[in-house]
C-alpha cells in the first residue's frame, strides 16, 4: 500500500515552477504576477491568502494582496477586478471566496478576465474544461490529476467513482477524467446526495474520489480491495487528546481503508498541499510559461 505524499509532490511542483520563473525572467524578462483580493476578515480566508502570498514570494512570483473591508460595495469590488484585468504586471487574479452576502459571487467571478482566471472558476474556463480545450483547471481537480500522474496511476480504462458533485471538485474532476486524452479516458460515475446506495457504486471503483465534506463517510466495507482512494475532505473534528481540542480528518476512514487500498491520500498531507502548488502553476501558465 502506498501513501500518496501530497506534501512531497507539491514541493516538487513548486521547485519546478520556481525554476521556470527564473528561466522566464532571464530569457523573456517576464515576471509572473498574481493579484489576490480578500474581502473582510474571515480567519480561514486570511490564512489561505497569507499562504498564497508566501508561496509567490518563495517562487519569485510577483504578488499583490488587496484586503478590503466586508462593507465594500459590489461595484467597487468589480472595479478593483477590472483594474487588475488591465494591469500588465498582473497575469492571474484570485478573489478569495466566500464573499459577503451583499455581493454576487458569480458576477465577480465572471468579471475576471478568462485569460487571468487562475482559479478556473469562470464559466469560460469550466466550459473549455468540459469540451477538452486547454484552460485553467481549478486547484483541487488539477492537484488530483498531478498526484495520479506523478504516482503513475493511469485512470485510462479504469472506473473512477467520484462522490460529490460540487462545482469546484466533483463536476470538474469527473469532466477532466472522462476526456479522450492521455492520463484521462476513464469510465466515470458521480454519486451524490441523491444516490440511494452510495456503497453499491463505491465498491465498483478502481479509483475512488471522496469529495463529500463528512468525516468517515467512506468506510472499509465501501471500498474494493486494491482501489486507489483520493480523499478531498477537510473536516475539523473534536479530539480531546490534541492541544487545540480538534483535529483535521478527511472523508475517508483512513486507518481502516488503508488496509485494503493499493494507494491512498492522507488528510492532512494529501490533496490539500497540492492546491497552492497548482495555483502557482496556473499563474506561471497565465504569464505564458510552463514547466
Ligand atoms: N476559498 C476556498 N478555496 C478557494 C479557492 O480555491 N479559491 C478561491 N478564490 N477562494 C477559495
Amino acid at each position: 500500500m502506498v501513501i500518496i505524499d501530497g506534501k512531497k509532490i507539491s514541493q516538487e511542483i513548486k521547485d519546478e515552477v520556481k525554476a521556470a520563473v527564473i528561466k522566464m525572467k532571464s530569457e523573456r524578462g517576464i515576471v509572473p504576477g498574481l493579484a489576490v483580493i480578500l474581502v473582510g476578515e474571515n480567519p480561514a480566508s486570511q490564512a489561505y491568502v497569507k499562504s498564497k502570498g508566501k508561496a509567490c514570494e518563495e517562487l519569485g512570483i510577483y504578488s499583490v494582496t488587496e484586503q478590503v473591508p466586508a462593507t465594500i460595495s459590489e461595484s467597487d469590488l468589480l472595479s478593483m477586478v477590472e483594474r487588475f484585468n488591465n494591469d500588465k504586471k498582473i497575469h492571474g487574479i484570485l478573489v478569495q471566496l466566500p464573499l459577503p452576502k451583499h455581493i454576487d459571487e458569480q458576477k465577480v467571478i465572471e468579471t475576471i478576465s478568462p485569460a487571468k482566471d487562475v482559479d478556473g472558476f469562470h464559466p469560460i474556463s469550466i466550459g473549455k474544461l468540459m469540451i477538452g480545450i486547454d484552460t485553467f483547471y481549478s486547484a483541487t481537480p488539477y492537484g488530483i490529476m498531478e498526484l495520479l500522474k506523478r504516482y503513475k496511476i493511469n485512470p485510462s480504462g479504469k472506473h473512477v467513482v467520484v462522490v460529490g458533485r460540487s462545482n469546484i471538485v466533483g463536476k470538474p474532476i469527473a469532466n477532466i477524467l472522462v476526456q479522450k486524452k492521455e492520463w484521462a479516458n476513464a469510465i466515470v460515475t458521480i454519486a451524490h446526495t441523491g444516490t440511494k446506495d452510495i456503497s453499491y457504486y463505491t465498491k465498483q471503483a478502481d479509483i475512488l474520489i471522496a469529495a463529500i465534506g463528512k468525516p468517515n463517510a467512506i468506510t472499509k466495507d465501501m471500498v474494493k480491495p486494491g482501489a486507489v482512494v483520493i480523499d478531498v475532505g477537510i473536516n475539523r473534528i473534536d479530539d480531546a487528546t490534541t492541544k487545540t481540542g480538534t483535529r483535521l480528518v478527511g472523508d475517508v476512514d483512513f486507518e481502516n481503508v488503508k488496509e485494503i487500498a493499493s494507494a491512498i491520500t492522507p488528510v492532512p498531507g494529501g490533496v490539500g498541499p497540492m492546491t497552492i502548488a497548482m495555483l502557482m502553476m496556473n499563474t506561471l501558465k497565465a504569464a505564458g510559461g510552463k514547466i
